[in-house]
């Protein structure tokens, strides 16, 4: 069964609360916080401390994507602030070992993301260090945007590279997610989806939106029992 994260920059900032208890009653995975420090991305976004007063009302996993420049000033704030799993970019220009090793060293779970135009090359010193490898299936920074299907091949590729090398690596994709982009990625082994405004923080309503995706990746795992 396939994981949905709500990506909370596409909720209503005013109504927030409101939004995260709608949420839970529709039976939502996760809580995904886009971190930016208008550097590294051109937008500033979501802040650790909005994420410790989140943490007193579930207890579901929260996982951070940072997108900023210098992700290991940030990771022990995440950690006090109730986050699980922290995702940073290849991007940022910090040894990715050493960020990985301070995540890992902190108790919680480390993730890569990698851009649309970033070659995966980059990644693969590191597979065997991950927990998860998040595509971001739309340029890092803002909601709303196209679905980049030349990120589908990259998919594509690693799954040639990493025979063998890193069995329990979840995949992650992060951009346009809807119920037209969920299967091809699910097909490919995709297994965690964040939810933005292309098909969770729409005007369906959540019970509708997180049903229909859930349903996609139940036709795909069906078609290859076939
Ligand atoms: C984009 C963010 C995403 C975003 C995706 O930089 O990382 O989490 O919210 O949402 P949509 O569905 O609008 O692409
Ligand atoms: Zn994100």
């Amino acid at each position: 069964m396939i994981i949905i994260t709500a990506s909370l920059m596409c909720a209503s900032q005013l109504y927030l609360y409101r939004d995260v208890r709608s949420l839970l009653n529709a039976g939502i995975d996760m809580f995904h916080f886009d971190i930016m420090d208008g550097d590294f991305v051109e937008n500033i976004a979501l802040n650790i401390d909005l994420i410790k007063e989140l943490r007193s009302v579930t207890h579901k996993k929260f996982d951070a994507h940072l997108m900023v420049r210098r992700p290991s000033k940030f990771i022990s704030r995440l950690k006090d602030a109730g986050v699980n799993i922290i995702y940073f970019h290849i991007e940022a220009a910090e040894d990715p070992h050493y960020v990985i090793e301070l995540i890992k060293r902190e108790g919680l779970e480390a993730g890569l993301v990698i851009n649309p135009e970033t070659s995966l090359e980059r990644i693969y010193p590191y597979i065997g260090q991950i927990d998860y490898l998040m595509f971001m299936t739309v340029q890092p920074g803002f909601a709303g945007q196209k679905f980049e299907h030349a990120v589908l091949h990259k998919i594509d590729q690693l799954r040639e590279f990493r025979c063998g090398k890193n069995d329990s690596l979840k995949l992650v994709a992060d951009g346009a997610i809807n119920e037209k982009t969920l299967p091809q990625l699910a097909e490919r082994g995709v297994h965690v989806f964040v939810g933005g405004s292309a098909g969770l923080f729409n005007q369906e309503g959540f019970n509708n939106n997180l049903e229909i995706l859930k349903q996609r990746d139940l036709m795909v795992t069906s078609l290859e029992k076939k």
